[in-house]
């Protein structure tokens, strides 16, 4: 992958909002956008991943299939041999398996990892030891699974760091105990996101801690699409439905200095894992994290609690349709918290109550940003079109890496 050849992907990236360019008579909305996510990219100059070997590739374009789920920017699925790629599922979350693989995950409970390696094991070695272990008990990546566990049990934080460090360096006992203690949560599904205990997301390494939902890359373009639309020194009060570790509210503390963040949480791991984070990255003093769901009742108290209304809602809010959870793959359906997937009967609860609060939340004119499940979008417009009275309208709808609909653009419009 050369950055003509992403470049070239990105353009490809469409939004079908054109005409915010001529309505706001400012920059193309379109091309902000891309710059933005080519700025953020190419930030740090990642060097190129090879078709021989992922190690090299920017991590976050990694992470998503780490845990199980299917979707990837289509940009890196030809330069990855490691990622798979499916274009035929609906929901990002939704993974593809071998009719009887599920039932021989859910027999498999803890592997203990008894093959010990020899007391002079080498780097090299180590990831190649786990990687045939990985693939024999059909862990998905087994090849960045290995390199990450090994990695990190070396204090390397980069796959691109550590193709650079002696491979053929002897592991330490510490060192071989440990990284047999990360590689027994792996066979076991946890996330690798778990067993590292952080991850990126944008510009931020957050801390992720079971069951808080791990922040998938997708997620990123939902962010992608404020920076774009509002200016850098706007102060914009947001309003986040459904925090979990924070990834989307601090991104856009980040990004916008004069910002602040009040973030909503119906689990409360996610409303502690948030508040840690914001402490890591020196955030607090411009967001305020609570412990509420979201629901239809008592908009008004949830309106008074924060005495305020908001220029923006945003919300990766849960948007599974029930039936579908039983497809998650197990790394998701064991360790992430069911409540930040299932949405009821059509993915639509927590959106149905974020709309009608909104005329209670948001200021008028004001936004609500949220990522959806593909089919959402029509059902959102024709279930506007039956409860006029919560005065919202939809405005656009955003397409994501694989050019599905995915995001889209309420507005509050009394
Ligand atoms: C899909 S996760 C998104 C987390 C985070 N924003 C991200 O993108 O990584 C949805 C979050 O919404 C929370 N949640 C679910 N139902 C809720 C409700 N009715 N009110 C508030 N939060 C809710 C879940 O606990 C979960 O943390």
């Amino acid at each position: 992958m050369n950055r003509s050849r992403y470049l070239a992907s990105a353009l490809s990236l469409r939004c079908n909002s054109r005409h915010f360019a001529s309505s706001r008579g400012k920059m193309d909305f379109r091309e902000k956008m891309l710059w933005s996510k080519l700025k953020s990219t190419f930030r740090d100059s990642p060097p190129a991943p090879s078709p021989a070997s992922s190690a090299a590739a920017p991590k976050h374009f990694l992470n998503l299939n780490i845990i199980g789920t299917t979707r990837y920017p289509k940009l890196y699925s030809t330069s990855c041999s490691s990622l798979r790629c499916s274009h035929q599922r609906l929901c990002p979350y939704l993974v593809p398996r071998r009719p009887q693989q599920f039932h021989q995950d859910q027999r498999r409970t803890c592997h203990s990892w008894t093959s010990s390696f020899s007391e002079r094991e080498t780097v090299s070695g180590a990831v190649t030891k786990l990687m045939e272990k990985f693939e024999k008990e059909d862990i998905p990546e087994s090849d960045v699974s290995a390199e990450y566990i090994v990695a990190h049990v070396l204090g390397v934080r980069q796959l691109s760091e550590f193709a650079r460090i002696d491979q053929s360096r002897i592991l330490s006992t510490e060192e071989r105990s440990r990284v047999m203690e990360l590689a027994s949560q792996k066979l076991a599904r946890v996330p690798m996101q778990y067993i590292l205990g952080e991850w990126d997301f944008r510009d931020l390494t957050l801390k992720m801690k079971a069951p808080v939902f791990i922040p998938r890359p997708e997620t990123e373009m939902l962010v992608d699409l404020l920076v774009s639309y509002y200016e850098e020194d706007d102060e914009l009060d947001i309003l986040e439905v459904g925090c979990g570790s924070g990834a989307i509210g601090l991104s856009l503390l980040h990004e916008f200095q004069k910002a602040h963040v009040t973030a909503l949480d119906a689990s409360r791991d996610a409303v502690m894992l948030t508040q840690e984070n914001a402490s890591r990255l020196g955030v607090s003093n411009r967001l305020s994290v609570h412990h509420t769901t979201l629901t239809d009742e008592s908009p008004l108290r949830i309106h008074s609690k924060y005495g305020t209304r908001y220029d923006v809602i945003v919300s990766n809010p849960p948007y599974l349709f029930t039936r579908d959870m039983d497809d998650l793959g197990p790394e998701i359906l064991r360790n992430e918290d069911p409540m930040a997937l299932d949405a009821g009967a059509e993915g639509m609860d927590v959106i149905k109550a974020i709309v009608k609060h909104a005329r209670f939340l948001l200021k008028p004119r004001g936004f609500i940003w949220l990522e959806t499940d593909t089919r959402h979008h029509q059902m959102i417009q024709e279930w506007l079109v039956e409860h006029p009275a919560f005065s919202v309208q939809f405005n656009d709808s955003f397409l994501d890496f694989t050019d599905r609909t995915r995001f889209c653009q309420l507005q509050y419009a009394p």
